[in-house]
């Protein structure tokens, strides 16, 4: 009805509709990822909306969607830089695993087996984590994980939550606090009971409803969740906090935040073991879910000397419950092929609940597995195999993707036969190779494969590479099969602007897509052009190339043209590129001969050339303390070092911005030699190398 022609009844009826539509569209699009509605039809909406309102102003609603068209909601939420990284924690599966942890730590800190060592152990928390920043006593920002380096700021929604505080008297000028958000049992119930009845969505466990709660466009509907939050450790502070864990934490509750009650210190591992017992039996009626108990080292001092690996504190870890299981049928087995080309078989299962997610898909890993045995051959499952047809036990531990424990035989019909796994890939034809020595077989088809193609591309978008917003595995499905707009390599991706601009079949013309759908991907893909050398490294998906691995070689070259050369002149095996590849941190032969085969064959490397010639690539230079007198040196460390762990001394370098080295070579910068030094230290006096002793070098990096 034109709008001139609506009684004051009716369009006031009208906005209302409108509202709710927007709203919906806008949660749709920018929570669920999944627009109900075109961009076309969202616009005709709000341009209703525009021309009713101004018709009638009076009538101009306090949530009206003319209002909310600012940043906040056609961004989604807005990013934030942790200024410390939130990290996430080393599990252990059992009491032998927690025993060689702290003898890591007692080797790392050069502790003997009885000298006193405490640790605090607390439940792990079944939520998703979240980081509140206090200046001056006032919450200023809470933002949530994400990638550990950038998380969402959702500082509207926290400020909704009971147990978070607004305010703190007496704490530190700069505090952020984290801990985990969760939902209790009996919310949850409740919560999705009334989802229930009101038609909404349920959701599969608490934790979900916890992430879904609290990443609400509209923190309305966060304060309508009965969200919680328990503090448990902490991130940038402008004075300590206590000088032990425990310590700290007591201040966190005294500052009103909510802690565990079951934290408490012990004096040995034999304590942990107990209390995780105890936390064990009494985890049904906690009231919320758990699924392990984390250990951290008390004395925070320790903690600090002991540091970080790439994600994890070296001084904490999550002892896990263990998995829990449940029989269902095999009713298929299916081969995915990977980015490198492996036959990974996948078992199509009848659903069924393991742990309160519904399970249809679980790994079979290889054909060994399948036919029970291990990689040498000895029996697993003794000896049993599994069949299509067969009753299979799943079991899930943690967030990692279902595997499958046993089979029952008993169960297993007349029919089934033993699992021919497939000699040739299914997706291009290509042979499936096992080499000799590797349980994987893999496809040879190389970028003729589509699969591996795909595959690749999908790595090549996902976190930790280049992360593009609104190009996920399911957009590069389309563009892959796409014939007018395909994007088939990943340099595709950074010419498909320019390619839509020349093309008839424009992307904004297309399902799932409109203007403003189109242009926020071209934006998203034009932000990463530029590129940290760390992330392309490993976004090239190369075998065997892992994230932490991609930085120690990125900080080793520090610029693409360094690297490229290097991989272009170095020969497997031998000469003096590959010495210095291997002399690299972390980077083993076998890693080396995938980085130097990859970037020597013809094709893959006229890939990736073409792909970096659309990229500005970054150097990767450590950012460190200016008056750090071993930044970007190359240092190795020989002989027995009596101060501190080898381990430690390398970690200490490498805060200070050194690169630590394996062996001596003509870049080493310095050599720290211990009593019992030999080869290294013959060496670096031919290379006319520096070398020093330990005391010598804790002088140098300012005492013990
Ligand atoms: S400590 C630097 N303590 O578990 C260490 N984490 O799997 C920071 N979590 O990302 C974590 N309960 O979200 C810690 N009592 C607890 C926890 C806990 C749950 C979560 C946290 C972390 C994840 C790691």
């Amino acid at each position: 009805m034109a709008v001139d022609q609506l009684s004051v009844i009716q369009a006031e009826a009208e906005l209302a509709r409108l509202a709710g539509a927007l709203a919906a569209a806008n949660r749709a699009y920018h929570t669920e990822d999944a627009p109900e509605i075109s961009d076309a039809a969202y616009d005709a909406l709000k341009r209703r909306n525009a021309e009713i309102e101004k018709r009638f102003p009076d009538l101009k609603r306090a949530d009206s969607p003319s209002e909310q068209v600012g940043s906040a909601v056609s961004d989604g939420f807005g990013k934030v830089r942790h200024a410390v990284r939130m990290l996430s924690l080393e599990n252990a599966f059992d009491d032998k695993e927690v025993a060689e942890f702290d003898q890591r730590i007692r080797r790392f800190l050069g502790l003997s087996d009885d000298a006193p060592l405490g640790y605090t152990a607390e439940p792990k928390i079944d939520g998703l984590s979240l980081s509140l920043r206090y200046e001056n006593g006032r919450l200023v920002q809470a933002a949530t994980r994400g990638d550990g380096e950038v998380g969402e700021n959702v500082t509207a929604n926290a400020l909704t939550i009971k147990d978070i505080p607004q305010t703190l008297t007496g704490a530190p000028a700069i505090l952020e606090v984290r801990g985990e958000v969760y939902m209790s049992h009996a919310d949850f119930a409740a919560l999705n009971a009334r989802q229930d009845a009101s038609g909404g969505k349920t959701f599969a466990n608490p934790r979900n409803a916890a992430a879904g709660s609290l990443r609400q466009l509209d923190a309305e509907i966060t304060r309508a969740r009965p969200l919680r939050f328990f503090a448990y450790a902490w991130g940038e502070v402008s004075e300590p906090l206590a000088p032990t864990q425990k310590g700290a934490i007591d201040r966190l509750a005294n500052l009103g935040f909510q802690t565990n009650p079951l934290t408490q210190r012990f004096e040995d591992i034999e304590g942990l073991a107990r209390h995780y017992r105890d936390i064990e039996t009494r985890r049904a009626s906690l009231g919320y879910d758990i699924d392990g108990v984390v250990y951290k080292v008390d004395d925070l001092r320790l903690q600090e000397r002991l540091g970080f690996r790439s994600t994890t504190p070296r001084w904490a870890i999550a002892h896990k419950f263990p998995a829990e299981l449940a029989w269902t049928v095999l009713e298929a087995i299916d081969i995915q092929v990977g980015r490198t080309g492996a036959l990974s078989p996948v078992a199509r299962l009848r659903p069924i609940t393991v742990g309160g997610v519904v399970v249809s898909n679980a790994t079979l890993h290889n054909e060994d597995y399948i036919a029970g045995r291990d990689s040498n051959g000895g029996p697993i499952r003794e000896g049993r195999d599994i069949r299509v047809g067969d009753w299979v036990q799943v079991y899930r531990a943690g967030d990692v993707i279902p595997k499958i424990k046993d089979v029952d035989l008993a169960r297993r019909p007349a029919e089934a036969r033993p699992y021919a796994f497939p000699q040739t890939c299914p997706e291009c034809g290509s042979v499936a190779m096992r080499e000799p020595g590797d349980a994987v077989h893999r496809c040879i088809g190389g970028l003729i494969c589509p699969a591996q193609a795909v595959e690749k591309l999908k790595h090549f978008v996902s976190r930790g590479a280049f992360d593009i917003e609104g190009l996920g595995a399911k957009q590069i499905e389309m563009f892959f099969a796409d014939d007018l707009l395909p994007i088939r390599e990943p340099a595709d991706i950074f010419t498909l602007a320019a390619r839509d601009r020349a093309n008839l079949s424009k992307l904004a013309n297309r399902d799932g897509f409109g203007e403003r759908s189109a242009k926020k991907l071209f934006a998203a893909i034009e932000d990463r052009r530029k590129i940290p050398l760390a992330k392309l490294l490993f976004a090239l998906g190369i075998r065997h190339l892992g994230e932490t691995s991609s930085a120690m070689i990125a900080t080793h070259y520090e610029t693409w043209p360094a690297f490229e050369a290097a991989m272009t002149a170095a020969r497997v095996g031998e000469g003096p590129e590959w010495d210095d590849l291997i002399g690299i941190d972390g980077v083993g032969s076998v890693m080396a001969a995938s980085l130097v085969t990859t970037m020597q064959q013809e094709a893959e490397r006229a890939s990736i050339d073409w792909l970096v010639a659309q990229l500005d690539v970054q150097e990767s230079r450590c950012v460190v303390a200016e008056n750090s007198p071993v930044a970007g040196k190359t240092i190795v460390f020989t002989g027995t070092l009596k101060k501190m762990s080898r381990a430690e001394a390398k970690a200490r370098a490498e805060a200070l911005g050194a690169k630590v080295a394996g062996s001596v070579s003509a870049k080493t910068d310095l050599l720290v030699a211990g009593p019992g030094a030999g080869s290294k230290t013959k060496k670096a006096e031919e290379l006319g190398i520096e070398t020093i002793n330990e005391d010598h070098w804790l002088s140098l990096i300012g005492g013990a």
